[in-house]
This record gives C-alpha cells, structure tokens and sequence, in this order.
C-alpha cells in the first residue's frame, strides 16, 4: 500500500508543469459582409498533462471556435486563424497538414460534441462505429475490434454492453448517447480530450452521471481534458482550472478553488452568483442584466464596460490588459482590486 502511495506521487511530480497543450495569442477572425467577425482575440491557453481546464462563458462568446482552431477543423475558406505558437505534446502542430492532423485526431486528441445525433451516424450500428475508429489506428481483426468496441462500453457504464452493440443511434436514450461519444473519443486512449458542451442537451440528473463517467474515465486514463461549457455548476468538480470567456478574450484564469473562493471580475463574480441563486431559489434564474454585445460591433474599452455595475471611465476608453497575480492566477480588469469586486 505504501509503495502504490510512493510511486502515485512520482507520478503527480512527473506530470507537473509538463504541458500537453500550450496555445499562445490565438486569434479567429471569419470575414463577413458586413465586416470582421473578431471571435477570438488572442487567446493563451495551456493545459498540463493529466488535468482538466474548463472554458466557460455564455454562448457566442467563442468558446467552439477556439476548441475548432485547437483541432484545425474550421474552414479555411470561412476562417482566417493566427497563432504564435500550438503546441501539443510538446509537438508544433501549426504548421501540419490535414493527411497528417487527421492521424493525430481520435489517436492523440479527440473531441466530445453537445449534439450526439448529429455526431454518430444513423444507419449504422454505434458498435460498427466504434469498430470502425479501432480499426483505423490499429492493425486489429473485426473480431479483436468488436471485443474491445464492447469493452470501451462497458467502461462507460452503459448496460448490456454486447446488446447495446448492435444498437442504432435512435434506439439509445439522450444519455446513453452521449456515453457513446465518450467511449468514442476515449477508445484511443488519446493524450488530450476536447468536450464541447458534453452534457448540455441532456436533464440534470442525467447530466451528472454523464459528467461522472466523463470525470472517472478521465482520472483513470490520466487524459488531459479541456471541458468547455456556458454552466459554471458543471466544472466545479471536474476542473483544476477554469478560464472565464467573454467576448473572444479570456477575462480571467484561476485554480478552480480561488475562482469559486474568491471571483476577482464583476463578470465571473456575476456567473457564480447565477449559479448560487440557482440552487436556492427554485427556477429563479438571476443572470447578469443584459446581452452579449454585437460581435461585430464590440464596444470601446473593456467589452464587459456596458454590463458591469463597477464601470469607470477608464472602463469605457481603454480595454484592460491581462493582470497576473502573484499566486498565477489571472484577471483582465482595471477595478478588481476595489472592494466592490469581491463576493460579499
Ligand atoms: N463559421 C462561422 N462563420 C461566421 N461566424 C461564426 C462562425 N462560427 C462561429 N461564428 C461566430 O463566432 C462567435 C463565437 O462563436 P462560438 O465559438 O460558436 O461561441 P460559443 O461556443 O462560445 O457559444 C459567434 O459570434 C459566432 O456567431
Ligand atoms: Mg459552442
């Protein structure tokens, strides 16, 4: 038992601040008619080998586009992407082709979408689906894919894993579904996990024994794994560290605990307290007053200035500079340190 403890920690040693993602200064721009779309402006983001970083933020705010441009699966033809430096693995990955990311993808980084239907294919079988991504990274039988394709769902908990087998996309529950996409992106045992909204389409309840599954499977393969969702609730117990979005920037980045602690900007300080009025007054949802900006038209200044109780006129001239903190964390406005920013 002692000697299983010794060489754990080893293992947690060795896994410190090796990075298995390192994204500097990322910016996603989509020409349209009416101008520049600006949806992401420069954007760092690293993720150490085995942790969990979250990317939360309300809808729009560009939250997909980024993990789009960390996969290389936006649309040249659509997107104009910048990046000083993507590293996976220690691996420069910017300069790859698509024969050579598409190697790379489900091998050694895959990705978990909201929508299951629309991510599985209809008419075939989700064990032939699974087959299928056995097959293609690994010299293997159908007959050793199948074993394995129901072993990887019975990991993830779904019963009857040879019934479910034979099972089409439309004849499993919401939640069963997205078990699949889970042992789908797990199946290769990838080195890095990108899960969009994994659990938005599906019911509380459901939800979280979704979130366990993903949570479990993830400490036990020791996966880094970028969770990106709009619901704060969802990452407090996955994420070691969560980065809050607004507006294409990050406005904030902290170890889970110290956001939770203690929120240093108005607009994580507003996602928390929706989360908090959420649990106690049954269905009353207090959300910061208004709207995301025009993404087109984002205003001078801070972009949160419009929204936010504590705005000065340096606020509305000037867009704040990402701040680090002594203890690393990190937040992007001119008044955190005024006492108003602090939960009370
Ligand atoms: N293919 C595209 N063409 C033009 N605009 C896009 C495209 N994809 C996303 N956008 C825009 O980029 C912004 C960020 O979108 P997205 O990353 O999907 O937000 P989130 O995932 O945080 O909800 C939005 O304003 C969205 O309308
Ligand atoms: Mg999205």
């Amino acid at each position: 038992m002692k000697q299983e403890n010794v060489s754990l920690k080893t293992r947690t040693d060795d896994f410190e601040h090796q990075k298995m993602l390192e994204i500097k200064n990322l910016k996603v721009v989509f020409p349209m008619e009416m101008g520049l779309l600006r949806a992401v402006e420069g954007i760092d983001l690293s993720v150490d080998k085995g942790k969990c970083v979250a990317i939360v933020g309300e809808s729009g705010c560009g939250k997909s586009v980024t993990s789009l441009a960390t996969m290389k699966l936006l649309n040249p033809a659509q997107a104009v992407v910048q990046v000083d430096k993507m590293e996976l693995d220690g691996m420069d990955i910017t300069q790859l082709s698509e024969p050579e990311m598409q190697k790379l993808r489900g091998r050694k980084v895959s990705m978990i979408f909201q929508d299951a239907l629309s991510a599985l294919n209809p008419v075939m079988t989700v064990g032939k689906q699974l087959d299928e991504i056995f097959r293609k990274h690994f010299k293997i039988s159908k007959k050793e894919a199948k074993a394995r394709s129901i072993e990887a769902l019975r990991m993830v908990g779904i019963p009857e894993p040879q019934m479910r087998y034979k099972a089409y996309p439309h004849e499993l529950s919401g939640g069963m579904r997205q078990r699949v996409l889970i042992a789908m992106a797990f199946a290769c045992h990838p080195d890095l996990i990108i899960a969009d909204e994994p659990t938005t389409a599906l019911d509380v309840t459901i939800q979280a024994q979704v979130l366990q599954v993903l949570s479990d499977m993830q400490r036990k393969n020791g996966t880094s794994l970028i969770l990106i969702t709009h619901d704060l609730s969802v990452v407090v117990h996955m994420a070691d560290e969560i980065c809050v979005m607004y507006c294409g920037k990050i406005v904030e980045k902290a170890s889970t605990r110290d956001l939770f602690k203690q929120p240093l900007h108005p607009y994580t300080k507003g996602l928390i307290n929706s989360v908090a009025k959420m649990s106690d007054e049954k269905g009353e949802f207090v959300q910061i007053p208004d709207s995301l900006p025009n993404p087109m038209n984002k205003p001078q200044g801070c972009y949160f200035h419009p929204r936010c109780p504590y705005a000065t006129e340096q606020c509305r001239q000037e867009m704040p500079y990402m701040e680090t903190l002594e203890n690393g964390r990190q937040v992007r406005c001119w008044n955190w340190r005024e006492e108003v920013c602090y939960v009370e």
